[in-house]
């Protein structure tokens, strides 16, 4: 299994282009079964993630290719409406199938993605959309069967939490159902807007508000759509901590820099020097840095996506800092491994108390899931000495050309096969 070898203590310093989002691009993949059209989605990260879902695409029955950066998908035979196990347990956003499906299909069986690492993730509030847009479910043999022989419906819903992937699969489904569908409490992450930008270039009337609300009228067909996917503001936070935790300077190219404020106000209130122009950012160490206590919140507030790499952050900052996760219920898989630099760190329920210290050394490591990896390799880079991470597949799911963009801008790190 492939491993990544980092030789650490440098200050990186340079320029980082800011690949496109990948939790932007997985729910616009599926969005092409909305429409028999030709679709052509640009900006697309090579990720582990994306390849999963092209190859799920293919297997339902939608044409699609990536070449580069652009995945073409064309216009459809028939589709399967049954998504199976060794499908949909390699990704849990393989969930997003059934908005879409039950949409064109009025029926579709996925089998149930079940927990991962970081908790067990039910997918209630997914259900609850269908259930209230008029659909039957039931729960066979390891599969959730959803059905709706007489359509869709539009109707009120008020999530008890703003989810993202519910809200995606409610907007999914909602823009081919019967009238007027309104979302309460919905998810409003940057990657929401722009699966609305899709689904309205498609033909959808789908307007976010700004409030956590979410209008959907719906149509009663979709056209073919040519898009970029926004820039991905977890992997720019992550280069934005690579240049705070080695005292460099790293300048982020095509990125929205109001997707990251809640990560810059940190960074600046920390003592980071944070510059933005349209779509750059420029992160530059400037002076010893402050603790800063952070905890996680839906969009706009701190993103439970970088709570893994500030903490990375933390421990090599001089004093006390409090992490708290409200996002997810067990994610902090990553202490265990920061604890083996050498890192000061107590976990409380879902806070973390952390004693930053001046110097972490070297370890071997291991990745429990993808931003828990990124703490690692930025540990790695601001410690002297050799690190050594494994089981790095988590990361190629979600950094696109990590260890070339990080060479680049100085980095001592390689990928070892063994
Ligand atoms: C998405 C992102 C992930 C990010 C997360 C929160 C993708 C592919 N993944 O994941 O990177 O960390 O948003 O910003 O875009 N929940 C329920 N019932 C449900 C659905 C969710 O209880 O039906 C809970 C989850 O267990 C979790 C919380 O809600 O504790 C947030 O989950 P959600 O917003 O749905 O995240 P994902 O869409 O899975």
């Amino acid at each position: 299994m492939d491993k990544i070898v980092i030789r650490g203590g440098k200050k990186l310093k340079g320029e980082v282009v800011i690949s496109g989002s990948k939790n932007s691009t997985l729910p616009i993949l599926f969005a092409s079964l909305l429409t028999d059209e030709s679709v052509t989605i640009t900006n697309v990260p090579s990720l582990a993630d994306i390849d999963t879902t092209i190859e799920f695409l293919n297997f339902i029955g939608k044409k699609t290719l990536k070449k580069g950066n652009v995945v073409k998908t064309y216009s459809s035979c028939r589709y399967k409406h049954v998504a199976p196990y060794d499908l949909v347990r390699k990704m849990r956003a393989s969930v997003l199938i059934m908005g879409p499906l039950l949409a064109r299909l009025k029926k579709v069986d996925v089998s149930l993605p079940g927990g991962c690492t970081i908790g067990a993730r039910p997918i209630d509030i997914h259900l609850d959309v269908f259930k209230k847009l008029g659909a039957e479910i039931s729960v066979e043999g390891g599969y959730v069967k959803i059905s709706a022989e007489k359509g869709l419906k539009g109707t009120a819903i008020n999530f008890k939490f703003p989810s993202v992937g519910a809200t995606e699969n409610a907007l999914l489904c909602s823009v081919l159902a019967k009238g007027k569908t309104t979302i309460i409490n919905a998810a409003e992450e940057p990657e929401i807007e722009d699966l609305a930008n899709v689904l309205n270039k498609m033909g959808a009337k789908v307007v976010v508000s700004g409030t956590k609300k979410i209008t959907i009228e719906g149509v009663d067909k979709l056209h073919g759509f040519i898009h970029e996917v926004i820039p991905d503001r977890i992997e720019a936070a992550t280069y934005m901590i690579a240049a705070a935790i080695t005292k460099g300077e790293v300048t982020l190219k095509k990125v929205v820099p109001k997707h990251l404020k809640a990560v810059s106000d940190k960074l600046r209130k920390c003592g980071m020097s944070i510059k933005e122009t349209k779509d750059t950012i420029t992160a530059k160490w400037v002076k010893t840095l402050k603790p800063q206590n952070i905890k996680t919140e839906v969009y706009p507030g701190f993103p439970t996506d970088v709570q893994a790499q500030w903490m990375a952050l933390m421990c090599l900052v001089k004093g006390k800092s409090k992490i708290t996760e409200n996002i997810f219920e067990n994610r902090f898989m990553h202490v265990a491994e920061l604890q083996r630099f050498g890192a000061d760190i107590v976990t409380d329920g879902k806070t973390v108390n952390v004693n930053g210290i001046e110097k972490l050394s070297g370890a071997p490591v291991m990745v429990s899931d993808l931003r828990a990896g990124a703490a690692l390799v930025l540990a790695g880079l601001a410690t002297e000495g050799n690190t050594v991470v494994s089981r790095i597949y988590h990361l190629d799911r979600g950094y696109d050309m990590l260890e070339k963009k990080l060479k680049k801008i100085g980095a001592n790190i390689k990928r070892a096969h063994s």
